[in-house]
């Protein structure tokens, strides 16, 4: 194994665009976390970085919802992000900001760089762009109908409601989210960072020799090297960001993909003056802690760039995780399905560690994992209450009843097996806990502490100092005999405890720091050195009063969280069908009168995320039916719809689809579809659309009827 001099560890910067949630804490801050204060407990060399992504489209959808600037949206979210971070206790180095100048300058030069050298392609290409408000429109900015599920504030980039993804050429109906006026396409000039030239270096440097990556990471490396590279444009048209260091690039920023990940060096230059022996010199591990989101760019596209710069270190390792669901469904900003951790500060003072353990111990490390309220709880009160405190608070307890709290002397001589082997389990969890940790394996160290815990809890009941105290000589006080065992009994457990302390510091460390205050220790008790050893707290050393490291949470607290995340959430939803009802309203009137707008969901389905998972109830609230198009004809200036009657049986029903641009009408008379039959009437080109019809589509967009396989009667059911 490589000897490592120094470590620095980064995690990814969160854009100051909103509040970080306990997903972004799961996914990726918890775990850099615990690294930084288990190598810091090693006396490790370590600098762990990182900061706000304040640039990119993000942050100016967010100024543009907000009404506000986007230097007033990245001001208002880096201090929340920045607070709660410090609340948690993620124990960064620097917090920095890529806003900063260090930032810009670090950036700027490094584009600038690869310019020199040759290293980007200019090309020239067509981008949206919006006529009324003069400016080119990145994906997001072009709002439409989503073509799969009929949303109609989709982004040119992605459906929110579906998840699919999109390129804006898909979206129905695009128009421009600053001004409403349709995008039309223009030229534009950008700078091309050609992956594919790296192809060589990257599968060596990752298929090759990092096999050891975890499996989601290497495997999505992998994909991406196999499907092979293509030039990354490095440039944007944005007003917003860093400027492009060039003549002639007026009104060009770099992309914010290029700029944050250096955001990593520009915060190390601002927090030491060495920055270089952490960036440059081969002996420094180097290790970026991300969601499995960013991948691509923290393995690919980041490494590329450091490698045509030279004189950077490469990753060491990055541990992605995948991703926290919260109660059964994805994470969604927009949907305010999130659990965010400035409210969680505020509804649980003090309850950090809680936090900080649930979401440990139920991290998404190998797979995506959820996160429940009641799960939450019954973390909290049967392993952290019942197991951890409980070992403690009975030692502490004990300790004060019967040995006149101090640390008891041990009794060599009667040391039995239960003793000795409890004093042997220190080394042993030691030495697992780090194999665990040093393979970024979390949750697995984190159970064998509470293991050890539980072991403590198992020792003491068998040894029930409690019942030995009962036999007492004539003085009332146990026999001498009995002292002893009692003695060694709480002497071990005790020992038990300066060992757990050190064990979960680097997991819990508010708990940590409360034990070391019980035991009346400082903090160098925590060193890593320190664990296994059975002889840290000093024999006669009087201990203070037992505290409760933890208290159960209520089933009302539980309820209240439930609550709570629904309310946000249909809350937020009523805003949005509000909003889509405006727009619908909008539309009706502006399909009477314009023909500008283009086609409806034809119920073509798109290659995108899979939606999040649905009950059976769901889907039985469909209706879809067997129906025979009667006839079909072209809408006057609406090129990519259909009118088509269809006969389903019970009743004959117009239908409008979006898919003139694939079928001529007179090739799908006769046709038999299936036809979601109780979809609400919607009013499209002023023509009453009574239902869909459901279509596959494939990777390239070539749309297919789903058919039974042969004739049936119109109206069957399709179930
Ligand atoms: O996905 C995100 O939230 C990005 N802001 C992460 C950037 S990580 C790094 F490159 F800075
Ligand atoms: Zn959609």
């Amino acid at each position: 194994m490589k000897e490592f001099k120094r470590y620095l560890l980064t995690a990814a910067l969160p854009y100051a665009n909103g509040p970080v949630h306990i997903g972004h804490l799961a996914g990726c801050y918890l775990p850099a976390d615990i690294y930084a204060r288990y190598l810091r407990a090693q006396k490790k060399d370590v600098k762990f970085v990182c900061g706000s992504d304040e640039h990119g489209v993000p942050i100016t959808i967010r100024a543009m919802k907000e009404g506000i600037t986007p230097q007033q949206v990245v001001d208002k979210y880096h201090a929340i992000i920045k607070n709660s971070f410090e609340q948690m206790g993620i124990s960064f180095d620097i917090y920095s900001r890529t806003s900063n100048a260090v930032h810009h300058k670090t950036a700027a030069d490094f584009f600038t760089k690869l310019y020199e050298d040759g290293l980007f392609e200019e090309k020239e290409t067509e981008q949206y762009y919006d006529e009324e408000k003069k400016t080119f429109l990145a994906d997001r900015y072009i709002i439409g109908t989503c073509p799969v599920c009929g949303n109609e504030n989709a982004y040119g980039d992605q459906c929110e409601r579906c998840g699919s993804s999109l390129s804006p050429e898909q979206l129905i109906n695009p128009k421009s989210a600053l001004s409403d006026a349709v995008p039309v396409k223009r030229k534009t000039k950008h700078w091309y960072f050609p992956l594919q030239n790296y192809e060589p270096f990257l599968k060596q440097w990752i298929l090759e020799e990092h096999k050891d990556w975890k499996n989601n990471v290497y495997g999505q490396c992998k994909s991406w090297l196999d499907k092979g590279l293509q030039p990354r444009a490095m440039t944007r048209d944005s007003s917003w960001g860093i400027k492009v260091p060039l003549l002639g690039a007026e009104g060009k920023v770099l992309y914010v993909w290029f700029d944050a990940p250096i955001g990593y060096i520009s915060a190390t230059k601002e927090l030491t003056k060495d920055w270089e022996d952490y960036w440059c010199k081969e002996d420094t591990k180097l290790v970026h802690f991300i969601g499995k989101d960013n991948i691509v760019f923290h393995c690919i596209i980041f490494p590329a760039m450091l490698h045509a710069h030279g004189n950077f270190v490469l990753p060491d390792n990055v541990p992605a995780n995948e991703f926290l669901n919260i109660e059964g469904d994805k994470v969604s900003t927009s949907r305010n399905w999130a659990v965010w951790v400035d409210e969680y500060l505020k509804d649980f003072p003090e309850q950090q560690d809680v936090l900080r353990y649930v979401l440990c111990a139920n991290a998404p490390e190998t797979k995506d994992n959820d996160f429940t309220w009641k799960d939450f709880q019954d973390r909290t009160n049967s392993e952290l209450v019942a197991i951890f405190g409980n070992f403690v608070n009975r030692t502490f307890v004990l300790m004060h009843k019967l040995c006149k709290g101090k640390v008891p002397p041990l009794h060599a001589e009667i040391l039995d097996d239960a003793d000795k082997n409890m004093l042997a389990e220190f080394e042993l969890s030691k030495s697992k806990i780090e194999n665990l940790l040093n393979q970024f394996k979390f949750r697995d160290a984190l159970f064998e502490v509470i293991d050890l815990a539980r072991k403590g809890n198992k020792y003491l009941q068998e040894k029930q100092p409690w019942i030995v105290a009962r036999q007492t000589g004539d003085d009332g006080q146990p026999i001498g005999e009995a002292q002893k065992q009692i003695d060694n009994t709480l002497h071990v457990c005790l020992q038990l405890t300066a060992n757990l302390a050190i064990f979960i510091n680097p997991f819990l460390p508010f708990t940590a720091n409360k034990m070391l205050q019980m035991m009346k220790v400082v903090d160098k008790m925590l060193d890593w050195e320190n664990a296994g050893k059975t002889k840290l707290l000093s024999v006669g050393y009087s201990l203070r009063a037992p505290e409760l490291l933890f208290r159960k949470i209520e089933n009302e607290e539980v309820k209240r969280q439930v609550e709570k995340l629904q309310e946000a959430s249909s809350k937020q939803q009523s805003t949005i069908d509000k909003k889509e009802n405006n727009n619908k309203k909008m539309e009706e009137i502006k399909t009477e009168e314009s023909s500008k707008a283009s086609p409806p969901a034809g119920g073509g389905g798109l290659e995108g995320a899979l939606k999040s998972t649905i009950q059976y109830e769901d889907f039985a609230k469909l209706d879809l039916k067997v129906g025979t198009i009667l006839s079909a004809e072209k809408i006057e200036k609406a090129d990519k719809l259909l009118k088509l009657e269809v006969d389903l049986g019970f009743e004959k029903r117009i239908v409008v689809s979006g898919i003139a641009l694939h079928f001529k009408p007179e090739e799908i008379v006769g046709k038999q579809v299936v036809v979601v039959a109780n979809l609400a009437s919607r009013k499209m080109r002023g023509i009453e659309s009574n239902g869909m019809i459901l279509m596959a589509e494939d990777k390239e967009g070539k749309l297919y009827f789903v058919s039974p396989d042969q004739k049936i009667n119109e109206g069957s059911s399709v179930t």
